[in-house]
């Protein structure tokens, strides 16, 4: 049983992490989705929130044979993946500039717990510049977030944002 942890701030998720989602599902039994929990953040959608939209949205995911899962942790990566038996943390990278800090992570993540391997999966060209931070942006500033996010988050954004 190849089980990964795909762990996120998933503030809002974007169609890019249901894409790379969809490419784990090619390598792992089961994937569980891990919202993290950041106090010092202050984000857009709650924890509860997060975990509730990407609930809805992974039923459109095409999974195959991998099972799916949506959770959350407080702490080290490292321990909440252990604790969940998993043997694998997947992470997109769209650009070189991903890497950087994806490779400092990892290297401090295997450092932590070298039983526990780190896999980059790339996004697909479209998603290449599609951030969460980037999508509240440009919505918050009235652009259109259309195609870039689950029709999901794009009504759960104009509600929050009081554009009904
Ligand atoms: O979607 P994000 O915000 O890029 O995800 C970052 C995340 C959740 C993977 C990272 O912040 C994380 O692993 N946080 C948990 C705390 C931890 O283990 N920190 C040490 C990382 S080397």
């Amino acid at each position: 049983m190849r089980r990964a942890i795909y762990p996120g701030s998933f503030d809002p998720v974007t169609n890019g992490h249901l894409d790379i989602i969809g490419r784990g599902c090619k390598l792992f039994d089961e994937i569980v989705i891990a919202v993290v929990v950041n106090p010092d953040k202050r984000p857009l959608f709650s924890v509860e929130e997060r975990r509730e939209i990407l609930s809805e949205v992974m039923t459109g995911i095409d999974a195959g044979d991998c099972l799916l899962s949506v959770d959350s942790f407080e702490g080290l990566l490292m321990e909440y993946a252990m604790r969940k038996d998993a043997g694998a943390v997947v992470r997109g990278i769209r650009a070189i500039s991903d890497y950087e800090y994806e490779l400092q992570m990892a290297l401090m993540n295997r450092r932590l717990e070298p039983r526990i391997e780190t896999v980059f999966m790339m996004s697909a060209e479209d998603y290449s510049y599609v951030s969460s931070r980037l999508v509240k942006e440009v919505f918050h500033l009235g652009g259109s977030i259309r195609g870039l996010v689950p029709e999901t988050v794009e009504r759960r954004m104009r509600e929050k944002l009081g554009r009904g």
